[in-house]
């Protein structure tokens, strides 16, 4: 999208400011050249009717007679070629203007082919596969009349207990950028007017992830270098990959609300970065900044648009206030303007003033959704998002012809299988794992109990059940439960117990202050471990989880998120060794949580820890060692990976040249399989203090086993630079460590000099 301006880009300070005349197209002048000003503030508004995607009708009595009016630029929450076709009736059949509707949705990882969480899709490091998925999550989608999406999600976060990591990619600036650009030309390919594609939407700008405590919606108060370095990368990546949309987040920065803040929406977003697309608030956060202290609802909407906020989500604010407030002078009608092009150029780009029915097929929803070829896709990403986190004993794979006694609440569940903010999904339509062991192995005996619920806590259910039965809890008693359980596993080869979290234990407004297993289920692993029969246990949580005292079990430990429409399938594929797991956790996990935040990229301190000892006057707890439970970037395979010959090709780089950094990984165990190598930096020496490593580049290869690869990183000075205290974008020479391994805890091993 940056390549449609005339381009007057300067270079101011180092970071770049650019400075653009965008290029007009001649059908928005004319038709804004029509509008009143009341037309020009209804393209700023959206609506929902209401009732979610499933049930949404847009002929509600309100919002029919807004569209009809001209006070609507976009409606969320409608869907299917019909009613798609009858909301844009009403807006170009009888509004003045006859002025197309966006058709906005929610699809954050999948349409109804519904892919596992976005955290685990980032667990895969496969970034043509996560565009893939939101290749498939366009066609879908567009075939069910929406050419709008409120995705990628890409706030960083370094907090587990807050709910909403299970929709990003993780704790990494350079992993998340990544994430998000593969995502945004996955939705948006190379031509928005097509019908398989549609309008991308980065969220939530900014810092959303930083929310203090971990409590949702929270403030957030960070420094500019740490915004810059660690926090904004993923927005800009979304807006450098050409994303058409960008939504505002609910928390402040530096004290002003996201969605009123002109440093953000203005300084760094339209004249940094060059964004030229348009901006909407999330759901009703114009509004909110009433609470947040900012004044009424005049005095925000103004304080929004006048900021660089284009389209205000369901709150009303701007098509009630902002003819006033251009009244009493308080905003120019130019900046209206400003903004009411920006909608319609939108528009203009998806095609919707050629053929406003461009998304409203009648025969594509039967040919383009939910088809085998997406079905099989979303196995295949399921299986690549798992992570093994602990082998023990050669347990993993299973035989298909053992007596597998398989255990849990979340064994045989629809409930909980599509994970978070799945509006679009259908629950019914989810393989439970129990079904899958049943497909990919016929001839296992299988036996199933539940052994637990998720949790026997009524009061946390009731909250945890707001879309629906998520944690149902049995008439049994818990003793009863686990008492049917343990008789099948007197009886088994081997234990499968599928435990964890239920679907909307993370998610949004689902932040947790203890994110340990519930003690239901606690108690029912420690039973089954004591059985003395070997135990997998099939993780599933939408955030990282401490788990201590499981890793202690002599358990082997196989984490599967919240894998999606085809969970029982890709599990039973991994479990039973169709597939070798090769995910790498894309955040830390804690080992309890009073050390969070915990992430590996953080900054040096002046006493650091030698070793795990305590040492009285460093920084380390007293309680606990100050390293985690899994590093970033950890993760096991069925087979081994050994890594030897790691060096750089020259002892020195200059400002135009660069060097490689290799390494040599082997298969060396007894499975092909496949491997994510890593490249982590650390610059020793610098104006600010520096992280401890950061990842630097990665590389996901495919080895039979008994094969080597070299695998080559390419360094440039541009791979160094960073974001000073006076936001300029350098690097600065000195030495620099590095190394490559399949993890981010290993030691570095060699440096280089940057001259
Ligand atoms: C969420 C957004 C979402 C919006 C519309 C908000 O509550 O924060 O991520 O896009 O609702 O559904």
């Amino acid at each position: 999208m940056r390549k449609i301006y005339l381009s007057i880009s300067m270079l101011l300070l180092a970071g770049s400011f650019a400075l653009q005349a965008q290029t007009q197209i001649p059908e928005v002048e004319e038709l804004l050249s029509k509008m009143t000003l009341e037309e020009k503030i209804g393209q700023l508004n959206l609506l929902t009717p209401g009732g979610g995607v499933a049930t949404g009708s847009v002929v509600s009595e309100d919002v029919e007679a807004k569209i009809k009016a001209g006070n609507v630029g976009g409606v969320f929450g409608v869907s299917s070629p019909e009613r798609v076709r009858q909301a844009q009736d009403l807006a170009v059949k009888n509004s003045r203007l006859k002025i197309p509707l966006l058709i906005g949705s929610d699809v954050i990882h999948g349409y109804k082919t519904t892919f596992p969480i976005p955290l685990g899709l980032s667990a895969s490091w496969d970034m043509e596969l996560i565009k893939e998925t939101a290749q498939i999550a366009a066609k879908e989608a567009t075939a069910d009349g929406i050419n709008w999406n409120f995705s990628p999600m890409v706030d960083i976060s370094r907090d587990p207990r807050w709910g909403r990591v299970a929709e990003g990619a993780g704790e990494d600036p350079y992993l998340g950028s990544q994430v998000a650009k593969a995502m945004v030309e996955g939705y948006q390919g190379d031509d928005l007017s097509k019908p398989e594609t549609m309008i991308s939407t980065v969220k939530h700008m900014a810092l959303y992830g930083a929310a203090e405590g971990g409590r949702d919606y929270n403030r957030v108060d960070m420094s500019r270098a740490k915004m810059f370095n660690e926090y904004l990368p993923p927005y800009k990546a979304a807006v450098d990959a050409g994303v058409w949309s960008v939504m505002t987040s609910f928390n402040d920065i530096d004290g002003v609300p996201a969605s009123g803040n002109n440093w953000l929406l203005t300084d760094v977003l339209r004249e940094r970065w060059g964004f030229d697309g348009f901006v909407v608030s999330d759901y009703t956060s114009v509004n909110e900044m009433i609470a947040h202290g900012m004044g009424d609802l005049q005095a925000v909407s103004a304080l929004a648009i006048n900021a660089g906020l284009d389209m205000d989500m369901v709150g009303e604010g701007f098509l009630t206030t902002l003819k006033k407030s251009v009244e009493e002078g308080k905003v120019t009608e130019e900046t209206i303007t400003t903004a009411a092009r920006r909608i319609l150029e939108a528009k203009h780009k998806l095609g919707l003033f050629d053929d406003p029915y461009r998304y409203s097929d009648e025969s594509r929803p039967e040919t383009d959704i939910l088809t085998a070829a997406n079905r099989a896709k979303a196995r295949e990403a399921a299986t690549k998002s798992f992570v093994l986190l602990k082998k023990h004993n050669n347990t993993l794979p299973i035989s298909k012809n053992a007596k597998i006694a398989l255990i849990g609440p979340l064994a045989n569940n629809k409930n909980n299988m599509l994970g978070t903010w799945a509006p679009t999904g259908d629950q019914q339509l989810s393989i439970p794992i129990l079904e899958g062991f049943k497909n990919v192995a016929p001839n296992a005996s299988i036996t199933y109990a539940k052994g637990a619920n998720i949790s026997d806590d009524t009061t946390f259910a009731k909250k945890v059940n707001v879309f629906g039965p998520r944690i149902e809890i049995s008439e049994e008693s818990p003793e009863q439960l686990l008492k049917e359980a343990m008789k099948l596993v007197a009886n088994a080869d081997v234990v499968v117990a599928v435990v964890g979290e239920a679907s909307e234990m993370s998610g949004e407004a689902a932040s947790r202050t203890d994110i340990s297993i519930p003690e239901s289920q606690k108690k029912l692993i420690r039973e089954l471990a004591a059985s003395g029969k070997p135990v997998v246990l099939v993780l599933m949580s939408g955030r990282p989880l401490t788990i201590p005292e499981e890793m202690e079990l002599p358990v082997s430990i196989l984490q599967v998120w919240h894998p999606g429409v085809e969970a029982g399938n890709a599990v039973a594929d991994v479990v039973f060794g169709d597939y070798n797991p090769s995910g790498k956790l894309t955040s830390t996990w804690p080992v309890n949580v009073g050390q969070i935040p915990i992430y590996y990229g953080m900054r040096t301190t002046g006493r650091p820890a030698a070793s795990e000892k305590f040492e009285k006057f460093k920084s380390n707890y007293l309680d606990a060692p100050n390293a985690p439970l899994f590093p970033f970037g950890y993760g096991l395979s069925y087979t081994e990976f050994d890594y030897s010959n790691v060096k750089v090709s020259d002892a020195t780089l200059s400002e135009n040249g660069s060097i490689t950094i290799s390494a040599t990984v082997t298969n060396s165990g007894d499975y092909n399989g496949e491997e994510v190598v890593q490249l982590y930096l650390h610059d020793k020496v610098r104006s600010i203090t520096p992280p401890m490593k950061e990842l630097k580049g990665f590389k996901k290869i495919f080895l039979e086993k008994g094969a080597s690869q070299t695998v080559t990183f390419e360094i440039t000075t541009e791979d160094l630079k960073f974001y000073n205290n006076e936001e300029e974008f350098i690097f600065e020479p000195g030495e620099f460590e590095f190394f490559v391994g399949g993890s981010s805890d290993n030691k570095f091993i060699g440096s280089f000099t940057v001259e």
